[in-house]
């Protein structure tokens, strides 16, 4: 019988790697698996109960809100508040930050913006959708946490991870040293690791881009489209075309197997379409961990200054020379 190494495990042994840890970080990572088994547990039987559909409210986006989005973020943000380890949660269905302010969280130092679920649109269609979490440690000391504490660049990140409630429900994240996918095993309500040191092939042979929106594309944008069409057997293409339309999916499937996301700047959308703070960054530290590249087209993401809570960026992310092809496309047109 293979013995598998739980998250809280894990978590326990790779505290050795942070010397001054005194367990905070492991304790807010435990209290973000353990709201993902609860929102699994709604997510894999949503036709069952009455959490299908529209919860008649608009997000800070102007976006419909489904029962689902409404319910995983109550569930982290609950979880967040019982753990004590957490000061402040910036989440995309609330137009400001929640501050943690209770007797528990009176020494939190850590701050989480949250994805409470990704993939929206897929909820009522059995797609798979997902969670992402990006973690941060305040940087002002006493008092109450700041905004500037919350807008700080990616690369200030103390840990980030997505969960993705498919065919299985896996929980994937990195501190900065590697990063590890966990498998939930449901017959004992743990998440278990199945997916050691991920390491995002150097190219792949997937591009994954909402081509709906072709014509609202950059030129160089579309060269590279055309790129991924031609045939040309040295370099395996035509490559495959898999968009599903959750962030959190698609960027699974291309980490494990290689491959590119793209969701660029389009007449729309100015700024592409995804957000800076919860799904970008977060994704983009997994992806730089993982060996791969993440950019708005012209700058590493994790560089970036974020100005608003729910900024948008352009991002182009994955296998790091599909990432510099697109970036040479994008440089011929001039167009970054
Ligand atoms: P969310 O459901 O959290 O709003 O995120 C949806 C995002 C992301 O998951 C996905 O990659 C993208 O929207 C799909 O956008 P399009 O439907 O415009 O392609
Ligand atoms: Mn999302
Ligand atoms: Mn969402």
């Amino acid at each position: 019988m293979t013995i598998f190494k739980t998250l809280g495990q894990f978590i326990i042994e790779k505290q050795a790697d942070f010397p001054y840890a005194k367990g905070e970080l492991s304790r807010l990572l435990r209290d973000i698996g353990i709201a993902a088994k609860v929102v699994n547990r709604e997510v894999n039987k949503a036709g069952l109960v009455d959490i299908l559909g529209d919860a008649g409210q608009v997000n800070v986006q102007g976006e419909g809100q489904k029962k689902l989005d409404v319910y995983a973020d109550e569930q982290f943000i609950k979880a967040l508040q019982n753990g004590g380890e957490c000061c402040v949660v910036a989440s995309e269905e609330h137009e400001f930050p929640i501050d943690i302010d209770s007797e528990i969280s009176k020494n939190a130092k850590y701050i989480v913006c949250i994805d409470p679920l990704d993939g929206s649109s897929n909820i009522d269609v059995n797609v798979s959708v997902g969670t992402i979490f990006s973690i941060y440690r305040r940087d002002s000391i006493g008092g109450r946490p700041t905004m500037g504490d919350i807008l700080q660049k990616g690369s200030k990140q103390v840990a980030a991870g997505y969960v993705v409630y498919g065919s299985s429900t896996m929980l994937v994240y990195t501190t900065g040293k590697g990063v590890n996918g966990f498998t939930l095993d449901p017959s004992i309500g743990e998440f278990c690791l199945s997916h050691p040191s991920i390491k995002v092939p150097a190219r792949g042979t997937i591009y994954s881009i909402n081509e709906g929106n072709y014509r609202k594309f950059s030129s160089g944008v579309k060269k590279y489209i055309k790129y991924c069409e031609e045939e040309d057997a040295a370099t395996n293409r035509p490559y495959t075309s898999r968009y599903i339309g959750s962030l959190v999916a698609d960027i699974h499937r291309n980490l494990l197997l290689g491959g590119i996301f793209i969701y660029p700047a389009t007449l729309t959308h100015p700024n592409g379409k995804l957000r800076l703070m919860y799904e970008c960054n977060p994704i983009a530290f997994i992806i730089e961990q993982a060996g791969g590249k993440a950019t708005d087209g012209r700058q590493r993401i994790l560089d970036m200054e974020p100005t608003a809570l729910h900024q948008r960026s352009a991002c182009f992310m994955g296998s790091s020379e599909m990432v510099d092809k697109v970036e040479q496309f994008l440089r011929s047109e001039d167009d970054r």
